[in-house]
Order: structure tokens, then C-alpha cells, then sequence
């Protein structure tokens, strides 16, 4: 039985995430996404909308994942839960450079632990929740960057936020 792990800060969830949900699915036993609390990153969204929108994500995409929130160490984590594969998503030669870094890295603490990387559907290159926040914040629309329901439950919460 093989479980793999899927972390991020899913800060929100894209369509990019989807995809690469999708892909990797398949390919393992079980699979774990867990998104990183990390106190000392300023996020847009608190880690219950990030989970609760995962869930409704996949769940409308008949996805049968795990999901989980952690902090500390991602090699922690993936012994806790048993994975002996972390997946990361990777879009251009800037990611290669980052992943590949944080999966020596990672190598060091727990030898045994494997990174998979996974290209995503080109159309979804592009994207990232970095801008996907910028675009939330402003007011502007997700409706081509986040799948739904995330894409109207966030917009919902920045109306309800702009509401003195
Ligand atoms: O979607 P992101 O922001 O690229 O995800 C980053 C995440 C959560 C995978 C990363 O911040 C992480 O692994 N955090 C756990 C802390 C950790 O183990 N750091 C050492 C990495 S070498």
C-alpha cells in the first residue's frame, strides 16, 4: 500500500491544485492532502476555509482523498501518516529549483521519504495562489482561477469582510 502526501498552503485551492489532484490520485494507494499552517506566513484565508474548500472541491470532484491541516516539520508529518511519497506540483524551471532544494532538504531528516513531481495541464501554468490572493483581495473575479465552490464561498466571505 503506498500513501502519498500532498502539502501546501492551498491559500486558496486553484485549478492548478485540481489538476494535479486528479493526475496523482490515481496513481496511489491513498492520498493525503495536508495544508501547511505556517504562523509566520500572512494568509489570506484561515486554515478552516482552506480545509472546508478542499473538502467541497473534491468531494464535487468524486475525489476520495484525505485531508488534514499540520504544522511543523512537512517530514513529521508524512511519518505520522505513513506516506512514503510527498507530491509536488511543478510549472517551470523556478519551481524545479525550490522543490527540488526543499526535497534534498527533506532527505536529510527522513531518507526513506521520496518527492514525486507532477506537471500540471499547461493551461494551468500560469496560476498560482500567490496572485489568485491579489486578485481575491482586490475584489476582482476567481471564477477562471479556483474551481468551484471555493471561487464563490471566498468572494461571499470578502463581500461579508467589506460589510462595515
Ligand atoms: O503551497 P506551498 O506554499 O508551496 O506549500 C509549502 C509547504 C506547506 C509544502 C512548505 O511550506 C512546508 O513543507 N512546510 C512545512 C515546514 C517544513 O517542513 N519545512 C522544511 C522544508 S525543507
Amino acid at each position: 500500500m503506498v500513501k502519498a502526501l500532498f502539502p501546501g498552503s492551498f491559500d486558496p485551492i486553484t485549478f492548478g491544485h485540481l489538476d494535479l489532484i486528479r493526475r496523482v490520485r490515481p496513481l496511489f494507494d491513498a492520498l493525503v492532502l495536508g495544508v501547511g499552517i505556517n504562523p509566520s506566513k500572512r494568509s489570506l484565508f484561515s486554515t478552516e476555509e482552506r480545509l472546508h474548500c478542499l473538502r467541497e472541491v473534491v468531494e464535487r470532484a468524486g475525489l476520495d482523498v484525505e485531508l488534514m491541516a499540520f504544522e511543523g516539520l512537512l517530514v513529521s508529518v508524512a511519518r505520522q501518516v505513513g506516506a512514503r511519497v510527498v507530491v509536488r506540483g511543478i510549472r517551470n524551471a523556478s519551481d524545479f529549483d525550490y522543490e527540488s532544494s526543499m526535497a534534498l532538504t527533506n532527505r536529510t531528516q527522513l531518507p526513506d521519504l521520496e518527492t514525486a513531481f507532477f506537471v500540471p495541464s499547461p493551461q494551468w501554468t500560469f496560476l498560482s495562489s500567490r496572485f489568485v490572493r491579489e486578485i481575491a483581495a482586490g475584489g476582482g473575479d476567481l471564477k477562471d482561477l479556483v474551481p468551484e465552490p471555493a471561487a464563490s464561498l471566498y468572494l461571499r466571505k470578502l463581500r461579508r469582510a467589506e460589510i462595515p
